[in-house]
């Protein structure tokens, strides 16, 4: 039997923010999927007159409903039986919204990097600009205005760009003090965001409390990479990129270079899951990816295995010539062989963040959803470069290129087939399409068991 949850409780909330309209109907369906986004303590009694009546009716209250009690978004833990998540669940608003209020808030996610032409005028990476104390710098999340905040002993702190008086932002730019003061009507945060002072306020009663420090977003470290998560993590970060660090064995991201490219940034066609979908599809490779000298020549596709960690995902393979893998004794020893050569390791870190390891260097490709347009995806490309000589070969010998094209081509498709109301809901071809089984069922735990 599937395992259907049943319906949680409806509690009315009170709005706090200028959240869109449709995620407060969300919430007003469900309490926890907006936790900790929108949702303060509920006081259902005091604003149960706010919510009219045909608001917990519209058509997003429905979808929201559809979503929580059918049975048609379920994905069964085992392959064998699930089916794919529905097209809604890739071209709803309210998906997304929902998405962004559950899934988005208890897994972590890459914090972009800068942009080439910042780096023209100013070449630190994120990590950089923070690494000294009291160091803060403005950063965006999925269109939410933050910033990182480096405190005097050391700990990273991401906090929302928006002033608890009157919401103005509080860093205009990157810069250092003791204390942020919001240029507005001058209220001042310490470095762990906890409300210090502002004029006026010296006689008010009841103040100032919790909700007039800054909310402070878990964020992690490794190297140049940057990672927060919007809300209590599922997992601990080291817990979650553990595999991945352990699978690259000696290898040290520090040091590795940045290398601008031209299109880093691009408004793709598709959900974001549809690419992250993409990604975890071994399965095309040997149709999309066929051309002659193509990737399913590059590697030897009858050792290509894909591992499933917790919150993350390897797929890797040995290279048809050895000579265009990772040398001997770099890797972790697992892959070791006495005559074949990894060709890449390609982790998915669960939901929208890769990690591509060549022997030139890293490729980093996040998905990022873009709030109110379902159907699209903020795709993020960034190089890391360990060695030039073999990077310059990426595209002859590793196609990052050609496969970003192909991928793209594909997913063009899909994207059609999706929004043409013919598309039913899928299966999986079992081990072998475990990789995106394994991906369906993450997005269905985090959103609709939420
Ligand atoms: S908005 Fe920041 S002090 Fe008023
Ligand atoms: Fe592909």
């Amino acid at each position: 039997m599937e395992r259907v949850r049943p319906s949680p409780p409806s509690v009315p909330i009170r709005p706090r923010s200028v959240a869109g309209g449709l995620l407060e109907v969300i919430g007003a369906i469900h309490l926890e999927v907006l936790e900790p986004w929108t949702v303060a303590e509920a006081r259902p009694r005091e604003h149960s007159a706010l919510l009219p009546a045909a608001l917990a009716s519209s058509p997003e209250a429905r979808f929201v409903r559809r979503v929580m009690d059918a049975r048609e978004f379920h994905v069964d833990a085992d392959p064998r039986r699930a089916h794919a998540l529905p097209a809604e669940a890739f071209t709803s608003e309210a998906f997304l919204e929902r998405e962004l209020a559950t899934l988005f808030a208890k897994h972590w996610t890459l914090l972009p990097l800068r942009a080439s032409h910042e780096l023209r005028d100013d070449p630190r990476s994120l990590a950089e600009m923070v690494r000294t104390r009291g160091a803060r710098v403005p950063v965006s999340v999925f269109d939410r205005p933050l910033f990182l905040q480096r405190d005097w002993d050391g700990g990273l702190h991401l906090f929302p760009n928006v002033c608890t008086h009157a919401w103005h932002t509080l860093v205009p730019g990157p810069g250092r003090e003791r204390t942020i003061r919001c240029p507005q009507h001058g209220r001042e945060f310490d470095c762990l965001g906890k409300f210090v002072h502002q004029p006026g306020f010296e006689k008010i009663e009841g103040f100032p409390t919790k909700d007039d420090d800054l909310r402070d977003f878990p964020a992690a470290e490794w190297e140049d990479l940057l990672f927060a998560c919007l809300g209590a993590p599922a997992r601990a970060f080291d817990d979650v990129i553990a595999p991945v660090r352990a699978s690259i064995g000696k290898l040290d991201l520090a040091g590795w270079r940045r290398v601008p490219l031209v299109g880093e940034v691009r408004e793709l066609e598709g959900n974001w899951k549809q690419h992250a979908w993409n990604y975890m599809d071994s399965l095309h490779i040997p149709y999309i990816h066929k051309r002659p000298g193509g990737l399913a020549d590059a590697v030897d596709l009858a050792s290509y295995r894909t591992e499933l960690h917790g919150a993350a995902s390897l797929q890797w393979a040995y290279a048809k010539d050895p000579a265009h893998g990772f040398e001997p004794g770099v890797l972790d020893p697992r892959f070791e062989h006495a005559e074949k050569r990894v060709y890449a390791l390609w982790w998915l870190v669960f939901p929208n963040l890769t990690l591509n390891f060549y022997p030139w260097g890293l490729s980093i490709n996040l998905y990022a959803p873009v709030p109110g347009k379902p159907q699209r995806t903020l795709f993020h490309w960034y190089h890391l470069v360990r060695d030039p000589a073999r990077y310059a070969k990426r595209d002859k010998i590793w196609m990052t290129q050609v496969v970003d094209e192909e991928d793209v081509d594909a997913l063009t498709q899909v994207a059609r087939g999706v929004r043409s109301g013919f598309a039913p809901r899928g299966r999986f071809a079992g081990e072998s399409e475990k990789g995106p089984h394994w991906f369906h069922r993450l997005v269905y735990e985090a959103v609709v068991e939420a």
